[in-house]
């Protein structure tokens, strides 16, 4: 309640700053908690579920005709909250305009808002699950084939109440929700053995289903190779108003709407098990970009995949797939799409995008791109590796020491280093190709296409993934740990990135130094594709952690403590995996031909510059030149 009343004269101050102007609200996902604070204020108290419904209503009435919206939130209940819109502010209305409606143009996605957590999340389905959980998580009967709703296309209240003649107010785990499980249901491939669903789950069809089975109705071909979840960037992260795609042909399923489809699944079922009075959907929103909902920081945007993934199983969610595409092709029989389909049609879109989904997306980690965490360009020209690469070498910052655990400070963290590696050590790039936060999330550095600089002599030949923080005696966090042994390898194994048999090592199994930290290395050497390695680096590093060649191909070490160690390391990938391409074999000789090439020796034994600032280290070892490549 006190949250709520900060809220409201908050907003009252706003006002009274603005009289009178109708100037939009920057594309925050706080901005549309606040103008959710505004609607509480001023529906009736009477029932705030009512809210997200009125929402709903001004993006309808402004031109949408969504039938299945109508027929499974109840166009009823919605007329009932009908506002008059003198009673909102012009900040309100003009935000309502700006991201009720998901869509794209172009390049241009709409209807997006950009979260705490520095994930862009699509407002349509976050606020259909919301309004769908406040009616309880119904399971909705399909109508039959004879019965088939008399709809005309573009109506725009269809009276539901004969079509929807059994509907039960449930509040299923969906996990556990019998009728959309039935065991006897081989939903992971219906084919046509499968039996058709009989029922939808309301809040799984109006957030994720109904789209992702439209989605691969139409086109899959033409999509961009990476199919699902195409990111974007804000052109300004502070007050953001524009959101283009990085790809052209993005599926109408970006990462936006996948996120927003997930918080609307997510936070609709937990309002859907919670009491009344429920709380307001403006604290609620709060938390759950916040720290979490009501004191539980797993239940975060953070980590909305991993709760996605527990809330639903893929044979559920076909099913809910299929359903929705048998429900849509009921309601509107011209839908271009859908006219003609057959029911082992229809299942086999709703297997493969399922499929798509479970594997592509929400078995992978969530990535921030480059523009999210505000990188500078790459300098000079980008070295593309040679995919799919054999290995994954694990390093901690150690600089910044401290684990990063929210965006803010992730971000920061992330320009800091690039600063350091740009500036002060003279590479093109951030060194690492991923960084991993304790946030939940995994920070792109130079990526999976080009070259890093991470691991002197192999940086063609693995990933570099980093985690943010000093691991000497400490351990990342589970989820962090998670992401590095499991998740991200998995992913990019499934991707054609990285070899199904590759191998992952500590960064000082290849260079004289700590890092990866003992605590981490420790850990590092109990998992199962932790590659032992018997050949150390014969000599003592004088440059510290992070000191690695400034040639991009990291080939032609200028610290000669190193090219002692070429042939060393030369034997480190032989020992552990059995190269035949004659790609790899052109390293090795190249290598080996790097010792005549370095400038003399210039060792500075103590202290190890490691335990240094950045600063600090910068003084103590040789600066770096770039080696002409
Ligand atoms: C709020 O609305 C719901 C759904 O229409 C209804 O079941 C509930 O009784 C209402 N609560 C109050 C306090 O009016
Ligand atoms: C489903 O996936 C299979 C295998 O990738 C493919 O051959 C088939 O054409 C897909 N079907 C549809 C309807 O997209
Ligand atoms: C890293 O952790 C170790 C062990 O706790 C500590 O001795 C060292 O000072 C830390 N280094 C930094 C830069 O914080």
């Amino acid at each position: 309640m006190v949250a709520q009343r900060v809220l409201w004269i908050l907003l009252g101050l706003l006002l009274q700053l603005k009289p009178g102007t109708a100037a939009t609200l920057p594309l925050l996902m706080d901005s549309v908690i606040q103008a959710l604070a505004e609607l509480e204020q001023k529906v009736p108290a009477t029932n705030t579920s009512h809210t997200a419904s009125a929402w709903l209503l001004f993006a309808q009435d402004s031109g949408r005709h969504d039938l299945l919206h109508h027929f499974l939130l109840e166009g009823r209940t919605l007329q009932a909250t009908k506002l008059d819109p003198q009673q909102l502010s012009p900040e309100l209305l003009g935000l309502t305009k700006d991201v009720a409606q998901h869509g794209i143009r172009g390049r241009q996605e709409y209807g997006v808002v950009l979260a705490p957590d520095g994930s862009t999340v699509a407002v349509e389905p976050l606020l259909a699950g919301l309004e769908a959980g406040l009616q309880g998580h119904r399971v909705v009967h399909l109508p039959l084939d004879s019965t088939a709703t008399p709809l005309e296309a573009g109506a725009t209240f269809p009276d539901t109440g004969a079509v929807v003649s059994d509907v039960r107010a449930t509040s299923p785990r969906l996990r556990d929700d019998v009728p959309v499980t039935a065991p006897d249901v081989q939903a992971s491939s219906p084919g046509a053995k499968a039996r058709s669903p009989t029922t939808v789950d309301s809040l799984l069809v109006v957030t994720l289903a109904r789209d992702l089975g439209l989605a691969f109705l139409q086109s899959p071909q033409t999509w961009s190779h990476s199919g699902l979840g195409t990111e974007g960037c804000w052109d300004q992260l502070s007050a953001p108003r524009a959101f283009t795609l990085l790809d052209s042909r993005a599926s109408p399923v970006t990462m936006a709407f996948l996120n927003g489809a997930l918080d609307g699944a997510l936070l609709g079922d937990y309002l859907s098990r919670t009491p009344e009075p429920r709380p307001p959907l403006s604290n609620l929103l709060s938390q759950y970009y916040g720290a979490g909902v009501a004191g539980d920081s797993g239940l975060r945007s953070n980590f909305r995949r991993q709760n996605a993934a527990a809330l639903t199983s893929a044979p559920t969610l076909t099913q809910q797939v299929w359903g929705a595409l048998i429900l849509l092709q009921r309601l509107e029989p011209t839908h271009p799409h859908l006219r003609g389909m057959s029911q082992e049609q229809l299942a086999e879109v709703a297997t493969n995008a399922t499929k798509e989904f479970t594997e592509a997306f929400l078995a992978c980690p969530a990535i921030h791109p480059r523009c999210r965490w505000g990188a500078a360009p790459y300098r000079g020209r980008p070295r593309p590796l040679q995919l799919p690469l054999g290995f994954l070498y694990v390093h901690h910052t150690y600089v910044p020491a401290p684990p990063c655990t929210d965006f803010a400070h992730c971000a920061a963290d992330m320009r800091s280093m690039q600063r350091f590696h740009q500036d002060t050590r003279g590479w093109d790039d951030i060194g690492y190709s991923f960084v991993i936060g304790s946030d939940g999330y995994v920070y792109e550095g130079r990526g999976w296409h080009l070259v890093g600089a991470h691991t002197l002599g192999h940086n063609s030949l693995g990933f570099g993934v980093a985690f943010v923080g000093n691991y000497t005696a400490e351990l990342p966090a589970k989820a962090a740990l998670h992401t590095v042994q499991d998740v991200l390898p998995g992913c990019a194994v499934r991707a054609g990135l990285l070899r199904p048999d590759y191998a992952l090592l500590g960064h000082r199994q290849l260079v004289s130094t700590d890092c990866p930290g003992d605590a981490l290395f420790n850990l590092l050497r109990t998992w199962p594709r932790f590659a032992a390695v018997s050949t150390r680096p014969l000599t003592t590093s004088t440059c510290g952690a992070s000191f690695r060649t400034s040639s991009e191909r990291g080939l032609t070490p200028y610290c000669s403590p190193y090219a002692h160690t070429a042939s060393a390391r030369l034997l480190v990938p032989l020992a552990v995996h059995p190269f035949r391409q004659p790609r790899l074999r052109f390293h090795l000789f190249y290598l080996e031909q790097a010792p005549l090439r370095c400038p003399p020796v210039q060792r500075q034994l103590s202290p190890d510059p490691a335990s240094l600032s950045f600063t600090q280290a910068q003084h103590l070892c040789p600066p770096p030149k770039k080696q002409g490549l």
